[in-house]
């Protein structure tokens, strides 16, 4: 193998961090077998730290009205397309339970920025779910908001919070979205999330339009800053009614060695093999899992709605119920060597 390559994943395994130039270098100059060599490493650390457990997070989709007009998401304001839904507040309940009977103890509200859900509806919900299953996680995705109504939603029980960053460089953030959407504005809300005491994640799209080795190594150096509890990184993959409809999608290759990156450089990290990575390939969240990832995020949507909740083309398993799929997750764990567990799945570090 290249000596520089492998002698950037030693200094990386052994420092947890490279400087921009180096994870530049690493990033451009990786090959097949240097991806092998760093997957060993990943999986070394991952399974020291969680072995071979893999934590599930049921995903209920409450809502995909969106205030926002990200030009890469197919949820946008502007889709005018897409058919649009809300969840009733028994209806997310019944997510929950189905969810619970099949061995979920993570539940993740996840919608667009719909300002239907108020702060007081938003609580209202937050109360009942923490109410009736006190005994698992609660975590919410559902994009900025003010420091004042992220207290209410932790005082309310709420524990974790998945905003993903989407880029760490300003003049990418810009080219991804509109004006009214800032970097700074996004970082505080992830440090307002911290200091509140979430568990908080951030992330990135791999191959987003724009999207230079320089924008990834910027990520990987505010992940490292910010040291998160979770990291949601997936590929980027167009939708057919945005801006960037033809777009090519990013590649399992690079998010793979970008997972792995990131488990050496956060041993303890919560990293979801997601949906989009088994969207752009049959076995892209085994592959996930194989290059350090430790979670997965089944869908407990009401099928009815699955097919609404579109931010790219063809996602997967938009077809299929809840039971379905942890059926099929299982199998999938189940054939590479790792178990799906009944947890919280809570973060086993100091952070
Ligand atoms: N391709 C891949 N990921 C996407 N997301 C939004 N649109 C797309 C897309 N076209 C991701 C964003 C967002 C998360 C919920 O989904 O990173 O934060
Ligand atoms: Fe922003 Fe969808 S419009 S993530």
């Amino acid at each position: 193998m290249n000596h520089t390559v492998k002698t950037l994943i030693d200094k990386l395994e052994q420092n947890g961090v490279l400087n921009r130039d180096e994870f530049v270098r690493l990033i451009d100059s990786r090959t097949g077998e240097a991806a092998e060599y760093l997957f060993g490493k990943a999986c070394k650390i991952r399974h020291a730290v969680y072995d071979h457990e893999v934590y599930m997070r049921g995903l209920i989709e409450f809502t995909n009205y969106c205030k926002n007009d990200c030009y890469y998401c197919g949820i946008r304001r502007s889709n005018r397309e897409a058919e649009r839904y809300r969840l009733t507040p028994g209806q997310i309940l019944d997510c929950c339970a189905a969810g619970y009977g099949l061995g979920f103890r993570t539940f993740v509200l996840q919608g667009g920025e719909d300002p239907y859900y108020t702060d007081e509806r938003m609580v209202e919900i937050i109360r009942a779910i923490k109410t009736q299953w006190p005994d698992c996680a609660l975590t919410l995705s559902i994009g900025e908001k003010s420091r004042e109504s992220y207290k209410l939603f932790r005082e309310a029980g709420a524990d974790r919070y998945l905003l993903r960053h989407e880029t760490a460089n300003a003049a990418h953030y810009e080219k991804l979205h509109p004006a009214d959407l800032t970097l700074k504005n996004r970082k505080r809300c992830l440090h307002d999330l911290k200091e509140i005491g979430f568990q908080v994640g951030c992330g990135f799209m791999v191959g987003s339009p724009f999207q230079s080795t320089e924008c990834i190594a910027d990520d990987l150096l505010f992940i490292k800053e910010l040291a998160p509890h979770m990291v949601g990184i997936g590929p980027f993959i167009a939708h057919h009614q945005t801006p960037f409809a033809d777009e090519k999608p990013g590649t399992m290759e690079l998010t793979l060695f970008l997972l792995a990156i990131i488990r050496l450089m956060l041993p303890c990290v919560l990293l979801p093999a997601t949906t989009a990575l088994g969207t752009i390939h049959p076995t892209g969240r085994e592959k996930g899992i194989l290059a350090g990832a430790n979670v997965v995020m089944p869908n407990l949507s009401p099928t009815s709605v699955r097919k609404k909740y579109m931010l790219y083309d063809n996602k997967i398993c938009t077809g299929d119920e809840a039971a379905e799929c942890r059926m099929c997750m299982h199998r999938r764990m189940e054939s590479i060597g790792y178990h799906l567990t009944v947890s919280r799945g809570d973060h086993r570090g100091t952070i």
